[in-house]
């Protein structure tokens, strides 16, 4: 166990396994679906930094601002098409923040923002991005499927990147966004893509190339050899909208995005782009609540 640096943010011990010991530790423990998801993240808090890293926890304000230019420079889609300074004066909510770059970044532009994520570990962290920042974030311990603590039609805007897909059910989680939208009120949510070539291409090569098929594994279950978190759902973009439409969101349009350059190195940078926005790894879609 590593102890946390007295001057970041204070948070319970985490792990020094690798994340496979601890997705397998997870399955065999007695834990419930939603605690395996928890435990996973509470071991690995989203900082940016590489998993096998000892020391992981952003301490000081540069750290912090380096963490968050990580998170807006892997993510070129937030610069490109989510204008974060629109919501001044509006409320809110961030789902699965960890350590809180998009919460901030809503902060410091005006909005009046509320933070939930699974684990103390992402809010002490967000808390301490906040403090560092001089914003004003309310950040809270609370699972996306039991969000009953807040108040129905309470929000002009909800964003979710990168998290429901690891939620244990995450239409319950799409239902509670649906549920607290005010009307006319915005959502943005960012899932994995399973049409893409990250899924098929490094599924494939973990099956076939190292044998994992004989071994009774799945394109499904090979993912967590090289995806994050103990659940990592994948959508195509028609089944992500019917579910998030059956859950009472309806889908103006889903995007894809993100394709690491590792992942196809030497080609041209607009073939890269046109093939990002296909086959791409993260699934982006949006809405507005009716009226
Ligand atoms: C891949 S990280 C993404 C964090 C942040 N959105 C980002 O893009 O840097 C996934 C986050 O979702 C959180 N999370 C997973 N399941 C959740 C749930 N059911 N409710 C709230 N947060 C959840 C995890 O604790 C973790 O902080």
């Amino acid at each position: 166990m590593i102890p946390s640096p007295s001057s970041g943010p204070q948070i319970e011990s985490w792990t020094n396994q690798k994340p496979q010991q601890k997705h397998a530790e997870l399955s065999h423990g007695p834990a419930d679906a939603q605690s395996r998801n928890q435990g996973w993240w509470e071991a690995f808090p989203m900082t940016y930094q590489s998993w096998d890293k000892d020391q992981r926890l952003p301490a000081t304000a540069g750290a912090f601002a380096e963490m968050d230019a990580v998170y807006f420079d892997s993510n070129p889609y937030l610069g490109e098409a989510v204008d974060f300074a629109a919501f001044r004066g509006q409320k809110v909510l961030e789902i699965g923040c960890g350590g809180g770059s998009a919460a901030c970044r809503f902060a410091e532009l005006g909005a009046e923002v509320t933070a939930v994520d699974i684990t103390g570990n992402a809010i002490a962290i967000c808390r301490q991005n906040a403090l560092v920042k001089g914003v004003q974030v309310d950040a809270r311990q609370m699972d996306a499927e039991k969000l009953g603590g807040l108040a129905d039609a309470s929000f002009d805007f909800i964003y979710s990147w990168g998290v429901l897909h690891h939620s244990s059910d995450p239409a319950a989680a799409y239902r509670q966004v649906a549920r607290l939208l005010k009307p006319g009120g915005r959502w943005l949510i960012m899932v994995y893509h399973k049409n893409s070539l990250r899924y098929w291409g490094k599924g494939l090569f973990q099956l076939l190339g190292k044998g994992r098929l004989l071994r009774g594994e799945t394109m499904e279950s090979v993912q967590r050899f090289f995806t994050d978190g103990y659940y990592h759902k994948h959508y195509t973009a028609d089944e992500l909208a019917g579910a998030l439409t059956q859950s009472g969101l309806g889908v103006e349009l889903t995007a894809v995005t993100h394709m690491s350059s590792r992942m196809i190195p030497f080609i041209p940078e607009g073939l890269r782009k046109a093939l990002k926005q296909r086959i791409g790894w993260l699934l982006v879609a949006r809405g507005t609540k009716a009226g």
